[in-house]
């Protein structure tokens, strides 16, 4: 078993999407083992996205992912990091495969209304980010 964290980001919270999302997570057997919506502040989304600080839109993406709430979750399940993966097509949502919630929904590279854990390392700094031990609930 397996976990990641994934996040509704703040154009698919916007655009009325959770529940579309999380179907589509239940309906491919992926459990959702812990939940919250929040709203991150600058030095927050910084911190998360630490990894990219060198990167050109760094300051665009720490904005972007302030700018309104968004919804954190545990997923947990087989190959779910994969998985999940999947679910959500390519970053760029015009490489992203037909079906995909980023073919559907995305509207451009940073508003690409979900994300997810690349590997394992990162879904562990990533859901830790979040949540404690206390509020994942193996089901
Ligand atoms: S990586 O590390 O090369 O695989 O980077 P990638 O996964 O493609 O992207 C990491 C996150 O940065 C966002 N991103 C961008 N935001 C704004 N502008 C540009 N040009 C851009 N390129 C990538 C991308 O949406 C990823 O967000 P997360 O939340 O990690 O999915």
């Amino acid at each position: 078993m397996e976990r990641t964290l994934s996040i509704i980001k703040p154009d698919g919270v916007a655009k009325n999407i959770i529940g579309e999302v999380i179907k589509r997570f239940e309906s491919a057997g992926i459990k959702i083992a812990a939940m919250k919506m929040i709203h991150l502040t600058k030095s927050q989304a910084q911190g998360f996205y630490a990894v990219h600080k060198e990167r050109p839109f760094f300051d665009s993406l720490t904005d972007f992912m302030t700018s309104g709430p968004i919804v954190v979750m545990v997923l947990e399940g087989e190959n779910v990091i994969a998985e999940n993966r999947k679910i959500m097509g390519a970053t760029n949502f015009k490489e992203a495969e037909e079906g995909t919630i980023r073919r559907e929904y995305a509207t451009d590279i940073e508003k690409n209304v979900v994300h997810g854990s690349d590997a394992p390392e990162t879904a562990a700094f990533e859901i830790s980010y979040f949540f404690n031990h206390l509020e994942i609930q193996s089901r």
